[in-house]
């Protein structure tokens, strides 16, 4: 082949150019050798072409394919041959059509495969994939796989969209430093030494959150960054060490332009990448009724089955356990005066959900530290049967009037006397169920929620002091101003999270910007004068020079891809992301460096493979 360079990708051959000459690269997906006739399907990121190597063939070319295994890198020279219509390959784009290869060329080989490329199903449909360390080993070969490569497609798409809109909407893209004085946003820091200057240590920034709040005060009013986060927490599903925000700020704001410019921009991504209209505005929940209503600050929207308050049971009969519920609402910390007494009524599941489908439910409720879920049901007749039924014989009627509940309903309770426990527990629930009886409304797809009106304060038990719920540059509300100290439980935030599908993928803010407030905010979280000043003084500092009333907001962006591809985890979206030891298997990080490399940095390790 005299040139091995393609002239078109492996996706976009169609029946109009059937009669030309092309050169295509790429991988090996598949041979089938028929005797006499040999078809490759050959890969690359925008498809697959169907090459054909027929009696026209040239000896050498015969042979060469011949001995290509999968995943081989190749040059193929040919001209496009229609496939008759009976003939076409419907699960390719370019289907149509084949490559009749007069030259094929091998770049390189490649090994035996630790796991398929190709989607392998298991005769249930589902999809056969190995398990995460070895994929992670090899991950730029499960990089190839189809769903992989459509992932970080949709990334990079998500990631342009969005600086297309911002940008449209007078938003400057800044750079902050990755080497910085620790922020306070909760978790732990990863830490770099520094060489210069001995015993220092950097820090990666858990949020370029000061930064942030710096640029307003330098006049760059519209700011964002898609900016690389580091954080040293336990790994989950929607948790990396190291994660991607789209972080935004803006000045002489309030929140509604703040809210107002988050959808606008999640409705450009959504419509720009997958063709989806969100709606123009999306609801807001209030934090105390997205508890009390879906047990969660992250409820999951996309069906209703909302608990209910079932104070009026405790009144109703002598049934111990909702005692509790009752008689304590409303005392713990955060004041919320609603009744620990909580109900769910599923509809019409009386006669499928046995004893032991209830228990299960009632395991999930217990991970949440309930003392149990009572339960009745509905029967065909409208009595109650099972669970606490019989403490209730006879007040069907009124019970079912108030919760709604018809005949072949189920009605789950959890009571406790932490309100926010009760709901937690009962909300767990809910959302299992929304899984097991796939409860999600088909046309709703995505569906966003703001929760707003956060406490501002949460008690820490262990350590019996308050800290901020957001971080402590966030606002409380005005009408507090007066009783932070006096009240502090009853202080509302100006923090808002964004909620997608049952997942959090916004948190922000208006921010402090009157050193005064934020150093009343400071003492009343325990920081003393001294360490505040340490931590942050450079920000109140800065503060001092004309800070512009300010806020902002930080979607994930691992996250919204996660969700935008109907995945489960991160890891899925993220080119190269950690196991959940926050190690990569691929090149075995973190690793031991050289004693010379720790000598320059003025370091000892201790308490190392002690067990050796
Ligand atoms: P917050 O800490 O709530 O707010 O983070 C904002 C969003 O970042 C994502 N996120 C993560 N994604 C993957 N792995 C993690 N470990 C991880 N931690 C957080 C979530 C979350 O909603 N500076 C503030 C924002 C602001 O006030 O403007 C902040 O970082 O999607």
């Amino acid at each position: 082949m005299e040139n091995t360079k393609r002239t078109v990708t492996c996706g976009e051959l169609r029946k109009s150019d059937v009669g030309k000459k092309v050169v295509l690269n790429g991988w090996v997906s598949r041979t089938r050798d028929l005797g006499g006739l040999l078809f490759i399907r050959l890969r690359d990121r925008y498809g697959i072409t169907q090459v054909m190597v027929g009696d026209s063939a040239s000896d050498d070319v015969k042979k060469i394919a011949a001995s290509l295994k999968s995943e081989y890198c190749i040059a193929v020279e040919g001209v496009v041959n229609a496939r008759s219509d009976k003939d076409i390959n419907a699960d390719m784009a370019t289907g149509e059509i084949e490559v009749e290869a007069s030259d094929i060329q091998i770049f390189t080989t490649s090994q035996e495969l630790p796991f398929s490329i190709e989607e392998v199903r298991q005769k249930d449909g589902t999809l056969v994939v190995a398990n995460e360390d070895l994929r992670l080993k090899y991950r730029y070969l499960d990089l190839r796989r189809e769903p992989m490569q459509h992932n970080i497609i949709l990334r990079s798409q998500v990631a342009f969209a969005t600086r297309e809109y911002l940008t449209g909407k007078g938003f400057l893209e800044i750079e902050t430093p990755t080497f910085i004085k620790s922020t306070p946003e909760g978790a732990r820091d990863y830490l770099v030494p520094s060489r210069v200057h001995p015993g220092k240590f950097y820090s990666l920034p858990q949020s370029p959150q000061l930064y942030k709040q710096l640029l307003m005060v330098s006049g760059f009013d519209k700011y964002f960054q898609i900016a690389r986060c580091y954080r040293d927490e336990d790994a989950r599903g929607d948790r990396q060490p190291e994660f991607t925000q789209i972080d935004m700020e803006m000045s002489f704001t309030n929140r509604e332009e703040v809210l107002s410019t988050t959808e606008g921009m999640m409705q450009y991504i959504f419509k720009k990448t997958l063709n989806y209209d969100l709606p123009a505005k999306f609801d807001r929940i209030a934090w105390e009724d997205a508890f009390d209503w879906y047990g969660s600050d992250k409820p999951d929207l996309r069906f209703d089955m909302k608990m209910q308050d079932a104070a009026f049971m405790a009144d109703l009969a002598d049934f111990n356990a909702f005692k509790a519920g009752a008689a304590n609402a409303g005392r713990d910390v955060q004041r919320h005066k609603r009744s620990g007494i909580k109900a769910l009524v599923v509809k019409n599941v009386a006669d499928k959900y046995s004893r032991k489908n209830i228990e299960a439910l009632e395991e999930v409720a217990k991970t949440y530290k309930a003392k149990g879920l009572a339960w009745m049901k509905v029967n065909a007749e409208g009595a109650f049967e099972g669970g606490i039924s019989k403490f209730y014989a006879g007040k069907e009627a009124e019970i079912c009037a108030k919760l709604g509940a018809e005949k072949n309903d189920l009605i789950l309770f959890v009571s406790d006397e932490n309100w926010q426990l009760a709901c937690t527990a009962l909300g767990a629930v809910r959302k299992q169920l929304g899984k097991d009886l796939n409860l999600y409304n088909p046309n709703d797809e995505f569906h966003f929620a703001w929760i707003i009106d956060f406490p501002y304060f949460a008690w820490n038990e262990e350590e019996n002091h308050w800290e901020t719920e957001h971080h402590m540059f966030t606002l409380p509300q005005k009408q507090y101003w007066d009783t932070l100290e006096s009240d502090p439980g009853a202080v509302k935030g100006d923090l808002y999270d964004l909620v997608l599908n049952g997942y959090e993928l916004a948190s922000g803010s208006m921010r402090i910007n009157d050193p005064a407030l934020q150093e009343r905010i400071f003492e009343i979280v325990g920081y003393s004068r001294e360490r505040a000043e340490k931590a942050f003084g450079f920000l109140v500092q800065a503060f001092k020079f004309g800070a512009p009333p300010h806020g902002g907001i930080a979607p994930g962006l691992d996250r919204l891809v996660m969700l935008m591809c109907h995945e489960e985890s991160i890891h899925e979206v993220i080119a190269f992301p950690k196991n959940n030891l926050a190690a990569s298997p691929m090149d075995s990080c973190p690793s031991p460096v050289d004693e010379q490399q720790l000598k320059d940095l003025h370091i000892t390790c201790y308490d190392v493979e002690k067990d050796d």
